[in-house]
């Protein structure tokens, strides 16, 4: 089983993704949880993240931005995600395709269709079967990103957008939403930690039920 989390940024993807790894392992076995993310998972993806995150690359295009983040992709997929999911295991990967629609799609203004071919070849066609969506308002989100700043968590280049950059990030989330409802649940990110913590396990066993194979 293959589970993505999205959201803006400063949602808590990377804090909910933790304990709900925790969670899966809990569940089904320490060894049959993968839990991964974007840009990186992989040492050549941890070396583009740098590229494409550093501060110092203020002039990177567009163009190359999104193919640095699929390059990043294509190699987990190819070499952490594919080979975990043929043993069995469960995938979790905070950030996947979603968000380089919503960035650089929608928010950068690429052509939509040919983003979602690129993302397809980067990925071979492996779409997550449950992508989580932890929804805050877009102010919560740059606040708890600058907060986290103030106590020393890193600010990247993707952090330096400007509001409408990602008020339209914020709608191509929601327009993604409503093309595909099945494969999205939506989390309210405004509680405490804890809170939207216990609200993904719920949604996620009723989920469960569903879905034919784990
Ligand atoms: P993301 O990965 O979506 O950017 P993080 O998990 O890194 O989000 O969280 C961003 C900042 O917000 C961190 O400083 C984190 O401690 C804080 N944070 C995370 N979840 C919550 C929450 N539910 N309420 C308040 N602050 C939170
Ligand atoms: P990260 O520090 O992981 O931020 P967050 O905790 O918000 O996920 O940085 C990821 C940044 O990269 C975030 O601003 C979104 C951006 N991004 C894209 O623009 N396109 C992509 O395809 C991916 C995976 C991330």
């Amino acid at each position: 089983m293959f589970i993505t989390i999205e959201g803006m940024d400063g949602s808590g993807k990377s804090t909910q993704a933790k304990l709900f790894a925790e969670f899966l392992r809990e569940q089904f076995g320490a060894d049959k949880v993968v839990l991964t993310r974007e840009p990186g998972g992989t040492a050549i993806g941890e070396q583009i993240r740098d590229i494409v995150h550093s501060m110092r690359n203020q002039e990177m295009s567009s163009r190359a931005e999104f193919l640095l983040y699929n390059a990043a992709r294509a190699q987990v997929v190819a070499q952490v995600i594919r080979p975990a999911l043929a043993e069995g295991k469960i995938v979790l990967s905070d950030r996947y395709g979603d968000s380089t629609m919503v960035y650089q799609g929608y928010g950068r203004l690429l052509d939509l269709e040919m983003v979602t071919r690129v993302i397809d070849y980067a990925t071979g066609g492996l779409k997550p079967d449950v992508t989580f969506y932890i929804d805050v308002p877009i102010g919560e989100g740059l606040a708890r990103r600058s907060n986290g700043h103030a106590r020393g968590e890193e600010l990247n280049r993707m952090d330096t957008q400007t509001r409408e950059f990602y008020e339209r990030v914020h709608r191509g989330y929601e327009t993604l939403m409503q093309q595909e409802p099945a494969r999205w649940i939506k989390i309210d990110g405004t509680r405490s930690i804890e809170r939207v913590q216990s609200e993904l396990r719920e949604q996620f066993t009723e989920r469960l039920q569903t879905l034919e194979t784990v």
